[in-house]
């Protein structure tokens, strides 16, 4: 998150000072790195998947914002491993010309307008292919001989694959001796994992422990990229740098939270990988988590990327198990927005797998006891919409003649992530003229309105903190195990057989039984198509 430097970051600045890492200036040169943020230390990166999804919609776009913003360092290079042998050329082609058509594309994060030649023949110039299986030694060896090269040099191996991958790719760098470092005194050697990091409590175990045996936990950077988004990360500035938020921030003036991640889109051409994971697993022990952590967490000593750690893993700690009772999932069907999920390709005609699911979480401890967080994510719902709304506990006593307590608009606080960025209070005024009457309002806050906002994919963040050696933003061993140990009873129903999966229309609200989740507790979802207050 890089706010204060950190002995690890100042280490890498050391060696980013080292002679043999130098290159002279060239003609690819960065644009100079902007006030108060210093270029990474040079490394090599090092991308499984190069051919993924993956590395052309977020690693790639990331790389050409940090190039646009002078982040990265001269001497960079980032050598891209995939089956099948290919050119250089073409793979660098490939990446460019997917760049341009995302960067034209309206509806991409990505929606640069035009490209920074510049920055991109910068990039460019850094990348080179090597084809290799991701199991064979042969691949490792080769890699080796690479790496070799620029002895002591900085590596970061990103597993951009899929997880049946992340074994056998972590278990042959460290037999090929790649993952050793600091042995001559200079160099780090990191591994990135994404998602899914295990897909219950035994196999995110059983994960954690091989990779252990091959890296420290310090050269581990486990990603979930809700964490590279800006507006997730200004969750800590609303809460820490405003007087107003922190007192009420407890169980004592707030009556329940509601966490959404609802999307629009359908399974896009991901049926196989959806078949076996489903929506609660794709999003909830994850996602909806570290924003469930960062909403609950206790204030830090200071942003060292232990004490946030430290204090997040405690939320996941007190998180108490879910039961069967306390989630519902659904799938959805043909409505409005399209076909049914069972008539997506690659999906069977009988499959139960959920595409929405919903929770409700309590955190047992001091603050939140007795405060319900509800969750819920989905796929082609009736709107995209990611946020957090928290909401404030009624006034305690009736002064208003003709509006009773439980009939005022309750003051919820929303934290907007996608796709407006912003923030919004709803609170109740005296409405004009002669008679005392309440009415109520919004005040609302864009980003776009008061910052220049650039097409951020959310993993320039990520990257570039990650090559500073700051895990601020990645999930530490502990976490990950707490989290699916928080969820395991509902994977794994000990009694009655799998959960019931609910039908819901394609682009509605969700299945009923989501809105019997809250009625049973006296509330209701905020509804995911609104209109903003009207203003006369
Ligand atoms: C991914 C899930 O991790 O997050 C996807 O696998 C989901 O199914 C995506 O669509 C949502 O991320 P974002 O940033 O588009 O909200």
């Amino acid at each position: 998150m890089s706010t204060t430097p950190n002995t690890a970051a100042s280490d890498h600045a050391a060696a980013s000072q080292r002679p043999s890492c130098k290159v002279s200036a060239s003609p690819h040169d960065a644009p100079a790195s902007p006030a108060g943020k210093r270029p990474a230390p040079p490394c090599t990166l090092v991308i499984f998947g190069a051919g993924g999804d993956l590395t052309r919609r977020l690693l790639t776009p990331a790389l050409y914002n940090l190039a646009v913003d002078g982040l990265l360092d001269n001497a960079m290079k980032i050598v891209g491993v995939n089956h099948g042998e290919r050119e250089t050329s073409e793979w660098r082609e490939d990446l460019h010309k997917s760049l341009q058509q995302f960067a034209a594309d309206k509806a991409s994060t990505f929606h640069a307008g035009t490209l920074d030649d510049k920055a991109w023949d910068w990039v460019a110039q850094r990348l080179e292919y090597m084809a290799g299986e991701f199991e064979t030694d042969d691949t490792f060896t080769k890699l080796k001989q690479k790496l070799d090269a620029t002895p002591g040099g900085n590596v970061i191996f990103y597993l951009a694959v899929s997880a049946r991958f992340f074994k056998p790719i972590v278990e042959h760098l460290g037999k090929a001796g790649l993952l050793k470092e600091g042995g001559d005194g200079s160099g780090f050697r990191r591994l990135v994992i994404e998602k899914p990091f295990g897909t219950d409590l035994a196999s995110a175990r059983d994960l954690n422990a091989h990779v252990l045996s091959y890296a420290k936990e310090s050269q581990v950077y486990r990603i979930d990229h809700f964490l590279g988004k800006e507006t997730v990360q200004s969750i800590l500035a609303v809460r820490f740098a405003n007087a107003l938020f922190e007192p009420m921030w407890r169980r004592e003036y707030i009556d329940s939270v509601q966490i959404t991640a609802a999307e629009t889109i359908g399974v896009e051409g991901r049926g196989k990988f959806y078949e076996q994971t489903g929506a609660f697993r794709d999003m909830l022990p994850n996602h909806l988590f570290q924003l469930l952590g960062m909403v609950a967490m206790e204030p830090p000593n200071s942003f060292d990327p232990e004490a946030v750690r430290d204090k997040k893993a405690e939320v996941f700690d007190a998180i108490q198990p879910l039961t069967p009772n306390d989630v519902v999932f659904g799938q959805y069907e043909k409505g409005p927005a399209g076909v049914g999920y069972r008539e997506e390709p690659d999906v069977s005609p009988g499959s139960t797998t959920e595409t929405y699911a919903a929770a409700r979480v309590f955190v047992e401890n001091w603050r939140w006891a007795g405060v319900p967080f509800y969750l819920r994510t989905g796929k082609r719902l009736a709107a995209r919409r990611t946020e957090i709304s928290v909401q404030l506990k009624p006034v305690p006593f009736r002064l208003f003649r003709d509006t009773p307590v439980d009939a005022l608009t309750p003051n919820v606080l929303t934290l907007r992530i996608d796709p407006a960025h912003g923030t919004s209070f709803d609170f109740n005024v005296k409405t004009p003229g002669p008679v005392m009457q309440v009415g109520a309002v919004q005040s609302s806050f864009d980003y776009g309105d008061f910052f220049a906002e650039r097409a951020n994919v959310g993993y320039e963040t990520l990257l570039y903190d990650c090559m500073l050696g700051d895990e601020t933003l990645f999930q530490r061993a502990d976490s990950i195990e707490t989290s699916w140990c928080a969820v395991d009873d509902v994977l794994h129903p000990r009694a009655g057989g799998a959960l019931p999966v609910h039908g819901y229309a394609a682009g509605s609200e969700g299945p009923a039984q989501a809105d019997a989740l809250l009625a049973r507790d006296g509330r209701a979802w905020r509804p995911l198509k609104r209109e903003a207050v009207q203003k006369k």
